[in-house]
């Protein structure tokens, strides 16, 4: 069988960033930076994605074009009769996890759609949207269904093939949303009383950091990039020969950091304006967001469109998701498409439920002190992501070697790599040591 290939450039980079852009950014990034208290937490973030996000996503492109298959195969590819094809299965095991709370989130994003629709939103007073937004969530049905309309939305897309459809429309839909961040920033940043909020953004207080913040600042690079867990790996597969991997890793990598840090623009000055806490968690963009666009002409409509394009940013990272999922079962056990993406979105449900029910009757359910939500969340950006990217670096450093992954990365020496050396060096030496250092500090044995 033909592996199906992506059409044109553009379509690897729509799907590629459509992947990395997503929850992540407009609602991941803003709560964690605020929990850990802003700037320097911001800063650390940004080198971890300079320092390590893109030679990683190098790393894994690579990986996924020259192994031309899903993620466990490639690495039985390149590295025959060896253990590292566990790296693809830890890949696929957070797959399935991480979808299980994205899902959960995405479908919150889902009733804030229909709900600014209606009009109802909009017409919340910012003091009521704490419990407004908690009502919604901690009722034992309504999220559950919207959860479901989530997975299976994503489950239609996979099926039909349709992807490239999305990654058309993804081309002027993300612009668009976009546009309307920085719209919103510029909102944002000239409500009375902002100013704090940029400070809290851009001015590090670097004694403030914790190893627990470190950690979540590294965990989040993964999380946001799409990292760790061969996503990138299967994406890769489907990549031409011809095109250059290192600046679709650089254009990939820019687009992501700067939707986050204008959503943190968003954020945190409307957080003090309004008197919110920066740190309260999960649940902060959604008690913001609809705070400063009550304060915009036309707000209602802005609203309206801005949710349905999360909206659409969420599914095309739920699509990559899934992709990583099914296209290791169809291709290791020779099951239909259609028949695995229809198992594997049904356990996915099943796993998402006691994900989504602990904000209401599971709320005391806890493990490890963390509610479910917040141990599938923890443990994927900050044990199975990390520890995804200090495996994909250890293979590429010493089993398949960096010379071949050079090769990959050139195109077989017929472009150039200008930054080739150092790309040796981080992915050797700088990023196992960096990860080890901070998985063992951030836990306290070191
Ligand atoms: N990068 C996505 C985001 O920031 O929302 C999350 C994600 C999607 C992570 C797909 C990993 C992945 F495979």
């Amino acid at each position: 069988m033909k592996r199906e290939g992506f059409g044109s450039k553009f379509g690897v980079l729509a799907a590629a960033a459509g992947s990395a852009i997503g929850l992540g950014n407009i609602w991941k990034f803003p709560y964690i930076a605020g929990e850990n208290g802003g700037a320097a937490f911001i800063f650390l973030y940004l080198f971890f994605i300079l320092l390590l996000g893109v030679p990683l996503m190098v790393s894994e492109l690579v990986i996924g074009r020259k192994g031309q298959s899903n993620v466990v195969r490639a690495f039985k590819k390149l590295a025959p009769n060896t253990k590292w094809h566990y790296t693809g299965i830890l890949g696929v095991s957070t797959a399935f996890i991480l979808f299980s709370f994205y899902s959960a989130v995405a479908g919150w994003i889902f009733a804030y759609v229909s709900r600014s629709i209606s009009g109802d939103l909009i017409s919340i007073s910012p003091d009521k949207l704490g419990s407004y937004f908690n009502g919604i969530i901690s009722s034992n049905i309504e999220p559950l269904i919207w959860q479901f309309i989530v997975i299976a939305f994503t489950a239609f897309i996979v099926i039909a093939g349709i992807k490239k459809g999305v990654e058309k429309y993804s081309k002027i839909l993300m612009p668009v949303l976009f546009g309307l961040l920085v719209i919103l920033a510029v909102r944002s940043v000239t409500l009375e009383g902002a100013s704090k909020g940029i400070e809290f953004l851009f001015k590090p207080d670097f004694a403030s950091l914790t190893g627990k913040g470190i950690l979540e600042a590294l965990g989040h690079a993964f999380f946001s990039l799409s990292l760790g867990m061969g996503t990138l790996v299967t994406y890769g597969s489907y990549i031409n020969k011809k095109e250059n991997l290192q600046t679709m890793a650089l254009q990939i990598t820019m687009a992501d950091t700067l939707i986050a840090l204008i959503a943190g623009l968003v954020i945190f000055p409307a957080v003090f304006a309004y008197g919110f806490q920066p740190d309260q968690g999960p649940e902060l963009i959604f008690i913001t967001l609809p705070a400063v666009f009550k304060e915009m002409p036309l707000g209602g409509i802005f609203q309206s469109l801005f949710f349905v394009l999360v909206g659409i940013a969420a599914l095309t990272s739920t699509i990559s998701l899934l992709e990583i999922i099914v296209s290791y079962f169809t291709e290791e056990y020779k099951i239909s498409r259609k028949k695995v993406t229809i198992i594997v979105s049904f356990i996915i449900f099943l796993l998402g439920i006691p994900n989504t029910l602990s904000f209401g009757i599971l709320e005391n359910v806890k493990l490890f002190d963390k509610t479910i939500f917040d141990l599938f969340n923890f443990s994927v950006s900050n044990v199975m992501l990390p520890l995804g990217g200090l495996l994909i670096a250890l293979f590429v450093g010493k089993v398949w070697g960096t010379k071949n992954a050079i090769n990959e990365a050139t195109n077989d020496g017929k472009i150039d790599f200008p930054l080739a050396k150092g790309y040796t060096i981080i992915i050797k030496y700088i990023a196992p040591v960096a990860i080890i250092i901070i998985l063992l500090y951030s836990t306290g044995i070191l």
